[in-house]
């Protein structure tokens, strides 16, 4: 089997963990998640940073702190995993959808500036959404998949209407925009480590920001409110959202692997860009100019019309063949949860969503898995739709 994108764990991780086991501080009070902190907050780049039991756990907290409420509007990218449009149901706030960019597939910023300036109206110096009558208090971008979102015009707009911008960043930790680090581009930015993340200790998020209020208040909230920790005394609904000391030490032996990490996941793109790009009906993941991407997930495009076959016949050739491949999430405004949900001109994600497929990409995936990888996929072409000959034996 060759999987989709497995954890690398090769540094000081059991170091680390014995370390903290043989300490026997293995909750969330311990050396390793104010380090992990540090650490992290020291890369990104923000004055400080907030370990959380996860990212939608970093979000739930993030669309708190930044003072978004019950009712309020949130934009977020359509094309995306569920976990900030969850995040803001949590608190009782309203996702509006906003359409994926078609060359890099992030939110795009031109669709955001439309909504504001067309949808939108101010009104005693707050703006709301002429047809829900609610207020716009936030923007959610996600940098999916590796890629940072084209920020700067988002920021621009967002600052005009004073709304408050939330990166989700979980999936493009290393990833860099005009130079500057993702998770350090706007307001407060959140994190994810769970297993498939390029950075995991398992499960876990992070919290990112310059701004102390927040940063404490996150601090509070994410670990019971607690006023008094010797009398039981709490001053807010809090929750248990800490990290433990355990995967924070993990966090600190994968931070110190992450740049061998992004050169690895660099690697394996740039080998699938020039051996697939020249096969019809295949468009190769694209990087911006003013972007260096981690290329976490490394996704292609399949124009079934070109290539003979779609991207779900493509998946179970892949299947055939003991490869694991996987499409992109179903568009969050077409999804059960989330249908009542206002989306503004969702459509390019559909199209995303109909030929996008993810290919192997570990950090240690070799050279020969790859180029397996590759041979099917030219294989699939070569034969368009005639079926693999394993599967006519077994079925014959
Ligand atoms: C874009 C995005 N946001 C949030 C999350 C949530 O992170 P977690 O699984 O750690 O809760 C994920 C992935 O898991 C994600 O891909």
């Amino acid at each position: 089997m060759i999987p989709l994108c497995v954890p690398e764990i090769r540094g000081n991780e059991w170091k680390y963990v014995k370390e903290c086991l043989d300490s026997s501080f293995v909750s969330y009070v311990g050396q390793f998640v104010t380090r992990f902190e540090n650490e992290l907050a020291a890369r990104v780049g923000t004055r400080h940073a907030v370990a959380t039991v996860n990212g939608t756990a970093a979000l739930h907290i993030a669309l708190l702190v930044a003072g978004v409420e019950p009712d309020d509007e949130v934009l977020i990218s359509t094309l995306t995993f569920v976990a900030p449009a969850n995040a803001a149901r949590y608190v009782s706030a309203w996702p509006v959808f906003i359409d994926a960019d078609p060359t890099y597939w992030e939110m795009d910023p031109q669709k955001v500036a439309d909504f504001l300036g067309q949808e939108c109206e101010s009104r005693g110096g707050k703006l709301y959404n002429r047809k829900t009558g609610r207020r716009v208090s936030a923007i959610v971008p996600v940098h999916v998949l590796g890629h940072p979102v084209d920020l700067d015009p988002i920021l621009e707009v967002a600052r005009k209407h004073e709304l408050v911008v939330i990166e989700d960043a979980t999936e493009s930790i290393g990833a860099t925009y005009k130079g500057r680090s993702v998770g350090h581009l706007a307001d407060i930015s959140c994190f994810s480590f769970n297993g498939n993340k390029l950075l995991t200790t398992g499960g876990g998020g992070m919290i990112a920001t310059d701004n102390t209020t927040w940063a404490e208040r996150a601090t509070y909230l994410t670990t019971q409110a607690k006023d008094d920790p010797v009398e039981y005394i709490h001053g807010a609904v809090g929750f248990n959202y800490r990290l433990t000391n355990i995967q924070a030490a993990m966090g600190c032996a994968q931070l110190e692997s992450l740049d061998e990490y992004i050169a690895a996941k660099r690697r394996i793109a740039s080998t699938y860009a020039s051996a697939l790009s020249g096969i019809p009906g295949i468009s190769v993941m694209q990087e911006a100019e003013w972007a260096r991407s981690v290329f976490w997930m490394y996704t292609v495009l399949v124009d079934e019309a070109e290539f003979g076959i779609d991207s779900r016949a493509l998946l179970r050739r892949f299947e055939s063949d003991k490869i694991q491949t996987r499409p992109l999430w179903q568009p969050l405004h077409r999804s059960a949860p989330h249908r009542q949900s206002p989306a503004y001109r969702c459509e390019v994600a559909d199209r995303l969503n109909r030929d996008a497929l993810s290919l192997p990409c570990s950090v240690g995936l070799t050279e020969e898995k790859q180029a397996r990888v590759i041979e099917v996929l030219i294989d699939a072409h070569t034969r368009r739709g005639s079926v693999p000959a394993e599967r006519a034996a077994a079925t014959s």
